[in-house]
């Protein structure tokens, strides 16, 4: 009796700490690929090219989307801000099943070329793309920030596929309730509600609005949070039933200070908390600026905060900081 109890009692040690060094190492070999201007390599070993982007978890596989970001960089003439630029590259998708190794899956949404009024021709801007799966229709759902050069046209575009890795086709843009939308993030929430989070009214306050039942539309009903708070890149994730919202300040390509807010409700009240990087060059949430939070499959708990290290002389050139968040005591907290 003694001894089969004290066997479980082993086995139970052996499990949880198998358990923990896989999870630690998991986090390792993330930041030891995406750390402070080091390259993610494909399996074929070219720089994954997928910027401002976001992850899709379905059927136990990681999508990663993001900005093709290729071409000379250059300034766009008579702005006011580091308004540099490449080509619009479209929207890149790559697949991994540890988060480690990436498999490069194409171009999931291409854009067109010598088309200028159209909303995804490479003479565009086509930044941030996320993209859910719609249980009803059974389509996968991409909306992304459509803009022209000088950020003006401030709309979001959506885009379908019956695969998560594409072709998408693009339907077209909208101003929510015709209100500007810039950075973006989407968030599928756990009864299958979907919203997008996105800067309005020219960066000064973020808004909320829900999507209809088929994600392919804004709704009536929205709500203005952060206002006045001139935040972008909005990441935003659930857990334990709170909503948490991490943040950047407005300095284009250039880093700044992050800061996140927690809800119970995702149309609000936002209570605002401080900067969650901590340690050297927390304030320039160590050289990145953030703009998603993955959910780690199967490890309640577990998310990683995704930003961009923008090299915005070459933007072709930015890299990717993923690190882990901790929750202590009721604050997260962000380490490099
Ligand atoms: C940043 C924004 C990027 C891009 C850039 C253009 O603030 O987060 O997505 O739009 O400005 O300068």
């Amino acid at each position: 009796m003694k001894y089969t109890y004290m066997k479980y009692l082993l086995i139970f040690a052996l499990t949880l700490s198998c358990y923990q060094s896989s999870y630690s190492k998991s986090f390792k070999c993330l930041a030891d690929t995406a750390t402070a201007g080091k390259t993610i390599l494909d399996e074929d070993g070219k720089p994954v090219n997928a910027h401002g982007g976001g992850v899709l978890y379905y059927k136990g596989v990681y999508y990663f989307f993001g900005e093709i970001k290729k071409g000379n960089t250059w300034l766009v003439p008579d702005q006011h801000w580091e308004d540099y630029r490449v080509p619009a590259g479209g929207i890149s998708c790559y697949s991994s099943t540890d988060l480690v190794h990436w498999k490069n899956r194409g171009v999931a949404l291409k854009p067109t070329t010598n088309n200028p009024g159209y909303d995804i021709d490479t003479s565009r801007v086509i930044e941030r793309p996320k993209v859910i799966y719609n249980k009803e229709t059974k389509k996968f759902v991409m909306w992304m920030h459509i803009d022209k050069n000088d950020y003006k046209y401030s709309r979001g575009g959506v885009a379908v596929s019956d695969k998560p890795w594409g072709p998408y086709q693009y339907i077209g843009s909208v101003k929510p309730n015709n209100q500007m939308l810039r950075d973006m993030n989407l968030f599928k929430d756990d009864d299958g509600k979907a919203y997008l989070i996105y800067s309005s009214e020219d960066n000064n306050t973020m808004q909320i609005c829900l999507l209809s039942n088929d994600y392919l539309k804004p709704t009536k009903h929205y709500s203005r949070i952060l206002i006045n708070k001139k935040r972008e890149s909005p990441a935003i994730f659930k857990y334990s039933g709170k909503y948490y919202l991490i943040t950047s300040g407005c300095s284009g390509w250039s880093p700044n200070a992050a800061a996140y807010a927690v809800a119970d409700h995702i149309m609000g009240p936002w209570e605002e908390h401080g900067n969650p990087c901590k340690g050297p060059n927390a304030d320039s949430s160590f050289y990145s600026q953030g703009g998603f939070v993955l959910q780690v499959a199967n490890k309640p708990g577990s998310f990683i905060f995704m930003g961009d290290i923008w090299n915005k002389l070459d933007l072709e050139q930015s890299r990717y900081l993923w690190l882990p968040i901790r929750f202590v005591k009721g604050e997260i907290e962000i380490y490099n």
